[in-house]
């Protein structure tokens, strides 16, 4: 008698319970629903942005450093090194608010912030980012030289955009190795003492810049060398 009352007891348990986890379950799947992602048809680009050319080397400079995320460190499995890494870790096509790269350089400062004990990215690089995830997040191939131009190479306009973009993640600070090139008068100096075109252009006896990254294109180092020649002006 005892016995059947207990599995009667239990066989309403386990209905009741099975009831509400389908419930709950149903409640949880209208929540909680899967990210946008971008249809691979979509995934075309943004005309202004070439991976290589753009986004890369703002990975490289920032985040592919010898204790973060180089191929030696990879910290927490992330190698932010060339394309296939960086598209497999997190990278929602077309959705940057659910990329969990695009988070950690976003969020406040505090747990899962990125670069972790070092200057957030500058705005401009995070808009470029966010710009390329939007686009489908797509590894461009070669790139065209488009937007740079050998005439120009003003401090303002061109020298202190592509420190920011390929150098600061590393000389962002009179302390860093090889020093600060956060402001004029700190990139002046290192090309008054010719290490900068030195080591942008990869000469002998020189320290190839940026390290570990690819060299930069020969146009960008000819405003370098224009730039240098013309007194490296604060314009
Ligand atoms: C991944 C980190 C990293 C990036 C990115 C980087 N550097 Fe460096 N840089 C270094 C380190 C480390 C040194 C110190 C080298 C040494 O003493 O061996 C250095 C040294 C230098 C120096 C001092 C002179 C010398 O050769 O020691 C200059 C100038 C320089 N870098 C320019 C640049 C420029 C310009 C860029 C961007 C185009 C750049 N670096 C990008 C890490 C970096």
């Amino acid at each position: 008698m005892f016995r059947i009352v207990r599995s009667t007891r239990n066989r309403r348990f386990f209905a009741v319970a099975a009831v509400s986890v389908i419930m709950s379950s149903a409640a949880f799947h209208s929540c909680v629903h899967q990210p946008y992602v971008m249809p691979v048809s979509q995934q075309t680009g943004d005309p202004d942005i070439c991976f290589e050319r753009d986004i890369l080397p703002i990975f490289q400079s920032n985040c592919a450093k010898s204790g973060c995320h180089d191929a030696a460190s990879h910290e927490e499995g992330y190698v932010l090194d060339n394309y296939a890494n960086i598209r497999s870790k997190g990278i929602v096509p077309g959705n940057p608010a659910a990329s969990k790269i695009y988070n950690s350089i976003t969020i406040a400062r505090g747990e899962g912030f990125m670069p972790r004990d070092a200057p957030a990215l500058s705005a401009a690089n995070v808009l470029l980012i966010k710009r390329w995830i939007q686009g489908g997040a797509i590894d461009s191939g070669a790139c065209s030289t488009t937007g740079c131009d050998t005439n120009s190479f003003s401090y303002s306009g061109v020298i202190a955009p592509m420190m920011q973009q390929y150098c600061v993640g590393c000389h962002n600070s009179a302390s860093a190795p090889g020093g600060s090139l956060m402001d004029h008068a700190s990139v002046k100096n290192a090309a008054v003492s010719g290490s900068l075109i030195g080591d942008i252009s990869h000469a002998s006896g020189y320290n190839p810049m940026p390290q570990g990254g690819a060299k930069l294109l020969d146009c960008k180092i000819t405003q370098v060398k224009k730039w240098v020649a013309a007194g490296a002006p604060n314009d």
